[in-house]
């Protein structure tokens, strides 16, 4: 493998960038075992490796590539992660969390999800969860409170997903959304435009939004959004969306009796941040 000379940090200390020619190259540094997860390259530097990051493949690193200015996950971070599929762009997010860090896959499709398992089974903070995102429910006690929710189950109702996610399992006060919306999947009967607006007005009203990007050329009619909390989006908040009565925010879902954790890992993040 050859050394990626010459990295410079690009946002969130896990994630790098070098200029390649006329084009810029994202990349990860992994906390995963090869082999590739969907053929990235790889490299190392001493101890450490990096994994090319795709914007041709990831809609993350389509939004990089576009100039995306809002939320990355950070080390230490965790985040649930909303139609991991087979594992792309969820791998890359483990790498940004780190070590210290956690990332809740959920994946409905059972086909993808096996070869997630197996990408999971190299990324040790990497937790798969087969479900469905639209019953959050059902993770409840799998799932602790995160900073960050990532969503790409295009879905049409994707930001509604993504808030009642939120209800349930995004820290307080601050956490951010990351969601990338495929706009034809939304529906022909309105203009593409429209429900981009739709969803930036839904999020928009719990969330302070970094501009959303087109992510052309890399992937055809989508665009990345999102946000995060603040005092003032908080203080314009309707009441009556409380939590959900059934979970504490400030309770680890570990804590609480009749916790399920999944057979295959010891799950043991370490202390809490918040
Ligand atoms: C566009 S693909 C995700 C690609 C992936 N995020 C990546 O970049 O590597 C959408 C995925 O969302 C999943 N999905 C769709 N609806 C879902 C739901 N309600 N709950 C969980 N996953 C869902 C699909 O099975 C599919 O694997």
């Amino acid at each position: 493998m050859r050394p990626p000379r010459p990295f410079e940090a690009a946002g969130t200390p896990r994630l790098l960038r070098r200029v390649a020619g006329d084009h810029v190259e994202w990349w990860t540094e992994t906390v995963g075992k090869m082999p590739a997860v969907y053929g990235e390259r790889w490299a190392s530097l001493g101890e450490r490796s990096f994994r090319s990051f795709d914007p041709s493949r990831s809609k993350l690193a389509a939004g990089l590539a576009r100039g995306w200015d809002g939320p990355l996950p950070a080390p230490g971070e965790s985040w649930l992660y909303l139609g991991a599929a087979s594992g792309t762009t969820v791998s890359h997010v483990a790498d940004l969390v780190g070590p210290a860090g956690t990332v809740f896959a959920v994946e409905k499709s059972p086909r993808p999800f096996a070869r997630l398992v197996a990408v999971a089974e190299r990324w040790p903070n990497l937790l798969p969860l087969l479900d469905d995102a639209r019953e959050p429910e059902n993770y409840l006690d799998l799932v602790a409170p995160v900073d960050g929710i990532y969503a790409d189950v295009a879905q049409p109702d994707q930001a509604g997903i993504v808030l009642r996610n939120a209800e349930y399992f995004l820290a307080e006060p601050s956490g951010s959304v990351v969601l990338a919306l495929k706009l034809p999947s939304l529906g022909r009967e309105r203009g593409p435009l429209v429900h981009l607006r739709d969803a930036e007005t839904r999020l928009g009203a719990e969330f302070a939004l970094a501009a959303s990007v087109r992510l052309e050329p890399f992937h055809r009619g989508h665009y990345l959004l999102g946000g995060s909390r603040t005092t003032a989006s908080r203080a314009g908040r309707p009441t009556s969306r409380g939590p959900p009565s059934r979970l504490s925010r400030t309770t680890d879902a570990r804590d609480r009796p009749g916790t399920r954790l999944r057979p295959r890992r010891a799950w043991n993040p370490g202390p809490r941040r918040r």
